[in-house]
């Protein structure tokens, strides 16, 4: 596949950067995870708090990454555990009365997000950074033919005269393997079937040549088939044009085949992160273990029944001070109710971090099999909940 490139494709915002002062060094203050890469996107501690009719939502509690060029970060969690908002927002694409609070630090390709304004991030948005939404029914425009919606960054952002900007639109159809393009241009999103719909979706993403794609959820309402092509396609610009790649997923097993490292979220915090093979093949946070053996398997389940999590996410208008899996935890201890984990490496000096008291040991047992575990701290206490079976 040959995607046209654009005329001119400079690497940073052209709004400059503002010098900020970094904040806390955490887990994952280093500016980038491999010696020598230049991080793409990277997000120091970063807060996002909505109002809502039940009160303040704690949407993103202190959540930190780094992505580098050419590399793909997936994010995975139960729903409403703040995948979306995390990238809506420093995206600038939440409502803004819904922001009751907004705090951390974003640099993209070195930029300060927070120091741009709305006309400085819709400059972004499209243009350096492509979105691919979860519905591409509701995000792109039921009444104009699919040229016209992307010739409309085009000349937005490129300067691209009409025709030429149709041109460029085929191309691009072309490029992310629509069947006969001159005529599909003409066709409204309703005549085209959902994978071609999506298809569109990340030729719009791509069509001013942008270094880094946030796919949300991109081929969830797909069937198997075309979901493939999809994720096929997307690694395949990422290694021919060096983008940078998040990928939101619920689908642990699209994650384990399509990227470099993971990021597993809980209640709008980090639960563990680091190396996909890491993460998914030794999960230390309970939580990650969890998620991992609710996977059915062609086989059956692992150990013979499918694992569930027992239990609600909590409320996140009231996100306790202390760990938040706390109330569905195998594993859980009087520490995990009082005090909040910190992000800590799993051994010294592993890119694996992971948010938990008392990590599962490496190469055990699965933890939602493993029952009560002793505390070291407290030779008496016992487990407050085991998992059930569904
Ligand atoms: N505009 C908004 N105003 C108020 N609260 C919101 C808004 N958008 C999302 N939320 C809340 O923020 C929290 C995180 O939502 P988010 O959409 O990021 O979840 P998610 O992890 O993307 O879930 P899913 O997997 O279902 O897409 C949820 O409690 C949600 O109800
Ligand atoms: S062991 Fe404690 S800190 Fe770790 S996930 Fe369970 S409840 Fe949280
Ligand atoms: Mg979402």
């Amino acid at each position: 596949m040959n995607v046209p490139s654009t005329p001119s494709t400079p690497s940073t915002p052209s709004t400059p950067s503002t010098p900020t002062t970094p904040s806390t060094p955490n887990a994952w203050s280093t500016p980038s995870t491999r010696p020598g890469a230049t991080a793409l996107l990277s997000v120091r501690d970063y807060t996002v708090h909505l109002h809502s009719p039940r009160g303040i939502v704690r949407a993103v509690d202190g959540v930190s990454l780094t992505l580098d060029r050419g590399h793909t970060l997936a994010i995975v969690g139960e729903s409403g555990s703040g995948k979306s908002v995390l990238f809506r927002s420093l995206l600038g694409l939440l409502p803004p009365a819904a922001v009751a609070r907004r705090t951390g630090d974003a640099f993209y390709s070195g930029a300060d997000l927070s120091a741009l304004d709305e006309k400085g991030l819709r400059g972004l948005r499209g243009r350096r950074i492509g979105m691919v939404f979860q519905d591409p029914m509701t995000a792109l425009n039921p009444v104009l033919p699919v040229w016209r919606q992307l010739a409309l960054p085009l000349r937005r952002h490129l300067g691209l005269r009409r025709a030429a900007a149709r041109a460029r639109a085929v191309e691009l159809l072309d490029a992310v393997g629509i069947p006969d393009p001159v005529r599909r241009a003409d066709q409204y999103p309703v005549q085209m079937s959902g994978g071609m719909r999506q298809r569109v979706m990340i030729a719009l993403a791509l069509s001013c040549d942008p270094d880094l794609i946030v796919a949300d959820e991109p081929t969830t309402a797909l069937d198997v088939t075309v979901q493939a092509q999809i994720l096929r396609l997307l690694d395949q610009l990422r290694a021919e044009r060096g983008l940078g790649l998040i990928l939101i997923s619920h689908d642990l097993g699209v994650v384990a085949d399509h990227s470099d490292d993971v990021m597993v979220m809980y209640a709008g915090r980090q639960a563990e992160r680091g190396p996909t093979a890491a993460v998914l093949g030794a999960p230390r946070m309970p939580y990650t273990r969890t998620l991992l053996d609710a996977v059915p398997t062609l086989h059956g389940a692992r150990g013979g029944r499918l694992a569930a999590i027992t239990g609600q996410p909590p409320d996140l208008t009231r996100t306790p001070d202390a760990c938040a899996f706390a109330a569905r935890c195998t594993r859980v201890r009087e520490r995990c109710h009082t005090e909040r984990p910190p992000l800590t490496a799993t051994e010294s000096g592993s890119p694996q971090v992971a948010a938990c008291w008392y990590p599962v040991p490496s190469a055990t047992a699965p933890a939602v099999a493993s029952g009560p575990v002793p505390d070291p701290e407290d030779p008496t206490a016992t487990a407050t909940q085991e998992a059930s079976p569904a």
